[in-house]
């Protein structure tokens, strides 16, 4: 974390994102990597509980973001809940976090027995200036995949945004169907004009038209950029093996019309290795007129492995449309315990 630090312009935030990080990981973070992980988690492909990425802003300046889930000493989905609220009290202490939106809607997403692959991640994230920002994401399908729908629903609603649900229903790429399901509900922990409540969507086996065609629920979403974007990062697709993401930003609830679009695209899926990856992200960055000297720094700062030696280093790269921050993000893996790989099924399926 220090050298991503070093790499992207924010080595003078070091010291604290070390710190934060290691208290939030917890027995996680001081485990040896020859022991097994301490728990399956689905916050990256070989279960470490961290995924790093960096966001390229269109100022030129870059933000380093951490997805962390923790993990209890005694894992299990009730336990590892637990410790992630132990420690939202904890960072409440440190910093000025608004919970109030999240205190809205937590005993939707916080149930007894949660359901699915997890239940409460945060991302930590750190820019040059100011305190660090922290985001909670929430399971849609903790109480079962048959209760996402009601369960987001609600939650909308209870935030003021009445008919947000209706408009993102109408512009779902498959209507009826459940190829396209919700799969995180995030809440910037602040109390600002550009505090966002997000919602996303996992589009399984879907082509590129059809990913596209939910952006067509926000304004700021130019669909021929998301288009260009899917094509250059993921190939022609169709998109069989892990699903096109899109997420929409409701700011303000002045209207049920989301402000922002985001498409994620699986790119470690449709890829031989993570040469081409990095190739592919690069020309993404390219054209939209990203400069990539700080991505080859970051990649560099996180492993030192021939990058066509493995897959899955570069996990998504994403296209943030519309306020309050378009850019392009890239997803990078810790590869703590694992490097998968190179495969020639997913170049083919590409
Ligand atoms: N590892 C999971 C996946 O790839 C969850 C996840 C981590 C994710 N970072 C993400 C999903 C970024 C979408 C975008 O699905």
């Amino acid at each position: 974390m220090r050298r991503l630090c070093l790499a992207i312009g924010l080595e003078h935030r070091a010291d604290e994102v070390v710190e934060v990080v290691a208290d939030l990981l917890g027995p996680a973070g001081t485990r040896g990597l020859a022991e097994p992980p301490l728990w399956r988690s689905d916050v990256a492909d070989d279960h470490s509980p961290v995924e790093y990425s960096v966001a390229f802003e269109e100022d030129g300046s870059h933000t380093l973001r951490m997805l962390i889930e923790c993990v209890a000493a005694a894992p299990g989905p009730r336990q590892n809940m637990a410790a992630a609220l132990a420690a939202l009290d904890r960072l409440a202490e440190r910093y000025p976090l608004a919970t109030d939106k999240f205190d809205e809607v937590r005993d939707l997403f916080l149930p007894e027995d949660p359901q699915g692959v997890f239940t409460l991640w945060f991302s930590f994230v750190v820019r040059s200036e100011g305190p660090p920002m922290v985001k909670v994401y929430l399971n849609p399908e903790v109480r079962g995949q048959a209760k996402a729908d009601s369960l987001v629903r609600t939650a909308l609603s209870r935030l003021g945004f009445t008919g947000s649900f209706d408009w993102i229903l109408a512009h779902q790429p498959r209507p009826g169907s459940t190829l396209d399901r919700f799969s995180f509900f995030a809440l910037d922990l602040e109390d600002t004009a550009s505090a966002r409540v997000k919602l996303y969507q996992s589009h399984f086996a879907a082509t590129a038209a059809e990913a596209q065609s939910a952006a067509g629920a926000a304004d700021a979403a130019d669909t021929a950029r998301v288009a260009e974007f899917t094509a250059l990062v993921g190939g022609p697709g169709p998109f069989l093996r892990r699903p096109l993401v899109s997420s929409h930003t409701f700011l303000a609830s002045d209207s049920a019309r989301p402000k922002g679009y985001s498409l994620y695209v699986p790119v470690r899926d449709y890829v031989r290795d993570d040469a081409v990856a990095l190739d592919r992200t690069r020309r993404a960055l390219r054209s939209f007129g990203v400069d990539t000297a700080a991505l080859e720094r970051a990649v560099r700062a996180v492993t030192d492995r021939p990058l066509a030696e493995g897959v899955g280093l570069l996990a998504h790269v994403s296209l943030r449309m519309g306020p309050p921050r378009p850019g392009v993000t890239v997803y990078l893996s810790a590869e703590a315990y694992e490097v998968n790989r190179p495969s020639r099924a997913r170049a083919g399926a590409a």
